[in-house]
């Protein structure tokens, strides 16, 4: 457990660049990699974070555009719209035995990897936290908390339990889900709605739950029929207590990409979600407008 770690963190963006930057400040090895311009600019000033949980500080990481070296895991944090190209940086004979790590929220992203990598290497994780990129090398922290879900049934036991307890001793709270589909669906079920009522409307979740409740109670029912069918436990009702219980001004990342004009994970989330639904023969008309709608808004 006291064996530092070499770290490789493709996409030191608002979720990788705070990881990168803890793992940093606990004496871990971190290579972040990036495109030429990003990778310059963290190499010449390391990774800044300002944090309610962390502090404010500066790291310095090692940075390259392509891994050329062993490491023991590679945390994937680009979103799913840079994915395809982001991968092209890892090729799958540097990443070796490494821990594959994507923290991107869906569910389809792990199928993906798991075609192009040793597929019993592929940790799929889910990450609770809202953390904004400013700047190349500049991280906004801003939720009181880091939580992590580390999962992949394939996965050696003991390799997630040695991430984990690296990540939790670096301040995150990570710990090993039982069942990868619960993991990922869980996260899933809280977004979906959340994501696709928010930006569809542009308004922040207070609003979006009082002017539009029927539809949010419709969208929640759904994700949680559609996870059942997918084989993972899902509770409507709890989501629902979830959504009221959150500050009235939270908004979705999707409807903050939306607002800044910024490709949205709307294919990775919603088109995701009307997939599976697809393949389970679950009907989810509420999903399917909403969706409809945001794409015909041209995102
Ligand atoms: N941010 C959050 O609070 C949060 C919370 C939970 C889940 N998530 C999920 O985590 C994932 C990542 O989101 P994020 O908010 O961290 O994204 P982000 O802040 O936009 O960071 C993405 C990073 O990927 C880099 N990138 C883009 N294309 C690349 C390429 N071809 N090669 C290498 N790097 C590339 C960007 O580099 P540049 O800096 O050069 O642009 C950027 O640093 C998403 O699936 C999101 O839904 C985010």
């Amino acid at each position: 457990m006291t064996h530092p770690l070499t770290v490789a963190v493709l996409g030191p963006g608002g979720t990788g660049g705070l990881l990168a930057a803890l793992l940093s400040r606990s004496g871990h090895r971190v290579i972040c990699l990036a495109g030429e311009t990003t990778a310059g600019t963290l190499r010449r000033t390391g990774i800044t974070v300002r944090s309610r949980q962390f502090g404010d500080f500066t790291v310095t990481v090692d940075t390259d555009t392509e891994l050329r070296e062993p490491v023991d895991a590679c945390l994937v944090t680009v979103k799913h719209t840079t994915l395809d190209a982001a991968l092209t940086r890892v090729p799958p004979a540097a990443l070796g035995d490494a821990l594959l790590v994507p923290l991107l929220n869906g569910i389809e992203h792990p199928a993906t990897l798991r075609a192009r990598y040793r597929p019993d290497r592929v940790a799929p994780a889910v990450i609770r936290v809202e953390s904004t990129r400013t700047a190349p090398g500049v991280i906004e922290h801003g939720s009181p908390f880091t939580e992590i879900d580390l999962a992949g049934d394939a996965v050696p036991r003991d390799r997630l339990d040695v991430l984990a307890g690296h990540l939790t001793a670096c301040g995150t709270t990570a710990r090993v889900a039982e069942n990868e589909t619960s993991a990922l669906w869980a996260k899933m079920s809280f977004l979906a709605p959340f994501a696709l009522l928010t930006t569809r409307y542009g308004l922040p979740l207070g609003a979006a739950r009082t002017r539009h409740r029927d539809e949010l109670q419709a969208l929640v029912a759904e994700t949680a029929a559609v996870s059942r069918a997918c084989g993972a436990p899902a509770d409507p009702a709890q989501a629902l207590a979830r959504y009221d219980a959150f500050p009235s001004t939270a908004k979705s990342s999707m409807q903050r990409d939306a607002e800044a004009g910024r490709p949205l994970e709307l294919d990775a989330i919603g088109g995701a979600l009307l997939r599976a639904a697809g393949r389970h023969g679950v009907a989810v008309p509420v999903t399917e407008r909403l969706v409809r709608e945001l794409r015909a808004a041209g995102h």
